[in-house]
């Protein structure tokens, strides 16, 4: 079904795409008239999930890698001349106490996490100033807010996701440029389906956190993306917008 084309006209770069929230924003952002690089590893299944879709390119690289950042910026300019929207997605929620969390564990989720966020963006950056309207928005989480048990690598990475944005936002506002982050709550994706079916206490607890009742779905993130990768988000910057069911607002 073709969408209302709010994004017409405009490319955008997604990492993380194969599943998730990722995949649901390629398909929305799609829908909605944008032409779309899509990223995520080799060997991942973004063949099968969006390989399809008319207007996405695929780039299948580790976000971490050195030389992800500037092949992403590439695809875009080769494929379709420029770049409007950078959504920083590729995430993992890998985490350990503190007492037992090693430096490899660390290591690993702040430079997937927090690192690729900045490298990508850094490397995106002249081609956002072009377009005079440029949009980041990257995945936070809750825990951009909050704590949480086993979390340290995770709840410090996306507390530093949070910090990226704002100061994106007061850097590059100049260029016309806007950065959010969105803060998402319980959402069913590649991370967290297998724990919500194998332990219902763990899904009904997210369930009866949110005051609307319900697991969040990729869809609902990729319906705040496209809020803010819109025209209408012209003055949204700097904001880390909760995407939780109400979750985090109770105690
Ligand atoms: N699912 C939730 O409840 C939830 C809550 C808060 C925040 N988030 C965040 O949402 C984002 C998307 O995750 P999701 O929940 O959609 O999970 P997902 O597993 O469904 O999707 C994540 C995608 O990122 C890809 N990926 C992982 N490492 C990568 C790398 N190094 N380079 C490129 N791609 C890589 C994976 O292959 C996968 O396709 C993450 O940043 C995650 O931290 C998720």
């Amino acid at each position: 079904m073709a969408g209302t084309q709010r994004l017409e006209g405009k490319i955008a770069a997604v990492t993380g795409a194969a599943d998730g929230i990722g995949k649901a924003t390629v398909e929305l952002f799609a829908r909605e008239g944008a032409r779309v690089v899509a990223n995520d590893l080799p060997g991942s299944k973004i063949d099968e999930t969006i390989g399809g879709i008319e207007n996405v390119v695929i780039v299948k690289k580790d976000v971490t890698d050195a030389d992800a950042p500037a092949a992403i910026a590439k695809a875009a300019e080769e494929a379709f001349g420029g770049l409007d929207i950078l959504f920083n997605n590729a995430g993992t929620a890998a985490g350990a106490p503190v007492d037992e969390l090693s430096d490899e564990l660390w290591d690993h989720v702040v430079s997937l996490d927090l690192t690729s966020v900045v490298r990508i963006t850094r490397a995106c950056l002249p081609l956002l100033k072009k377009s005079g309207a440029g949009r980041i928005i990257s995945t936070g989480s809750v825990m951009s807010s909050f704590g949480g048990q086993g979390m340290a690598a995770y709840t410090a990475s996306k507390h530093g996701v949070l910090g990226l944005t704002r100061t994106f936002a007061v850097e590059f506002g100049q260029y016309g440029i806007t950065a959010n982050c969105i803060q998402p709550g319980a959402i069913v994706t590649g991370i967290t389906r297998d724990v919500f079916s194998e332990d219902p206490s763990f899904s009904e607890y997210w369930k009866n956190k949110a005051p609307v009742g319900r697991l969040g779905q990729p869809e609902d993130i990729a319906n705040a993306a496209l809020f803010l990768a819109s025209d209408d988000a012209a003055f949204v910057s700097g904001v880390g917008l909760l995407v939780d069911g109400g979750a985090m607002q109770g105690i």
